[in-house]
């Protein structure tokens, strides 16, 4: 079952990509904008691969959550679903008869060092690659290309949805916008991902990075690290230029005084900037009009929305988590009248709890559940 899905899946990409493709004029602009893709597709599934790999289940309930099995079912699913898309982008490079960039390698250690660390960085990564395809589409002109790429970054909204929610600090649909990125934007964000060279043929805009601890929230004083902020500029004459989703343009506030103004929240883009001037939201004219960057962007989220559903993951959250057996019929009618229940349980939000998650049904009929601290409303 498993192998012919993913050998439906294989094939499907060389059909969408053969024929129309091979009647056009090779379009190189569009071969670099694959080719960006795939590597970019290439470094998230090796990343979500030795997550899996390093970490064992109490690794993520030591991380807070609930049960590791919540991270593990979605962090399967999207590594296959980013092996799949690395395999499309080779093949739509196939068809216009380019080959793939085989030879970055990716420096994970740090991106893996513990679960936190981890899911805090696939959150970027996910972000980040909506904000790639989204800041690329412009540039490609064929359509059946665009196509396929808008394919993968509905899918790739749907990861960053799943890490927003996952990383835990986060609402899983902060904005009604994502953020468009320009190539040589999406390349500062991650270049220290990179071990060694990785040329894609498209320059990366210096990196910047956010050097404050803890959660950027309104209020909060950032303080920003690049190499291309040193001694050779006053960095009083430089801007902090902050973009959130469905924004015009950027906030632009003194570099030395980089507060994060209040009423915002989700992923926010930064630049420093040598000039006052906004940035815009298009990403094809701050590619294009690059003469006052200085360093960036760089990514962070301003998290002031927090949601039950990401509460709901956090081992802290449920107060004790406890496991206890009831009968299947008892987790149908809601009952929870079980063996030793203080709890009600339904498969959906009991009163003044939040719900249940379902193991499966053991052999005697009955189904365990790890469940929730919540208070029989019967009074039990
Ligand atoms: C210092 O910054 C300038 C401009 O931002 C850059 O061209 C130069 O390479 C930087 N120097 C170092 C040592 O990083
Ligand atoms: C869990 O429920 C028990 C019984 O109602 C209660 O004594 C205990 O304080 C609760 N624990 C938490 C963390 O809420
Ligand atoms: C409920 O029963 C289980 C299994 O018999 C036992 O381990 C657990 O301590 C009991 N819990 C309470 C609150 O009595």
């Amino acid at each position: 079952m498993y192998k012919s899905f993913v050998v439906l899946a294989l094939a499907a990409p060389f059909a969408v990509f053969a024929a129309p493709i091979n009647k056009r004029q090779t379009p190189s602009l569009a071969a670099t904008v694959l080719k960006f893709a795939d590597v970019l597709n290439q470094f998230e599934a090796q990343f979500y691969q030795a997550a899996m790999s390093k970490f064992v289940d109490s690794d993520y309930t030591d991380a807070g959550f609930v049960s590791s099995r919540i991270p593990l079912e979605q962090f399967t699913i999207i590594q296959n679903d980013e092996t799949l898309h690395s395999s499309f982008l080779q093949s739509g490079l196939a068809a216009l008869g380019e080959s793939p960039v085989t030879s970055c390698k990716f420096n994970l250690d740090a991106a893996t060092k513990d679960v936190a660390t981890m899911t805090a960085t696939a959150r970027v990564v996910e972000n980040l690659a909506v904000s790639a395809i989204l800041g690329a589409a412009p540039l490609v002109g064929d359509p059946v290309i665009l196509q396929a790429a808008a394919s993968i970054l509905t899918v790739e909204a749907k990861h960053q949805s799943m890490l927003n929610v996952l990383s835990s600090t986060g609402s899983s649909i902060p904005s009604a916008f994502d953020i468009p990125l320009a190539p040589s934007e999406v390349l500062a964000i991650a270049a220290p991902f990179f071990d060694g060279p990785c040329d894609l043929g498209i320059p990366a805009f210096p990196t910047l990075t956010i050097t404050n601890d803890g959660p950027v929230t309104p209020g909060t004083k950032l303080t920003l690290k690049s190499d291309a902020i040193n001694g050779t500029i006053c960095e009083d004459e430089l801007f902090c230029q902050m973009l959130l989703g469905g924004f015009p343009n950027s906030i632009t506030v003194p570099f030395n005084n980089c507060v994060v103004p209040a009423g915002l929240n989700g992923p926010m883009a930064i630049w420093v900037t040598s000039d006052e001037q906004p940035l815009l939201f298009n990403s094809v004219d701050r590619q294009t009009n690059n003469n006052k960057l200085v360093a960036g962007p760089t990514m962070t989220f301003v998290d002031t929305q927090p949601q039950t559903l990401v509460q709901m993951l956090r081992a802290e959250n449920a107060g004790t988590v406890t496991s206890k057996v009831i009968t299947g019929g008892e987790a149908s009618s809601g009952s929870g009248s079980g063996t030793n229940s203080t709890s009600s349980v339904n498969n959906g939000v009991t009163d003044g709890g939040v719900p249940v998650l379902t193991t499966g049904f053991s052999a005697d009929g009955k189904i365990n559940v790890l469940g929730w601290n919540v208070t029989d409303p019967q009074g039990q």
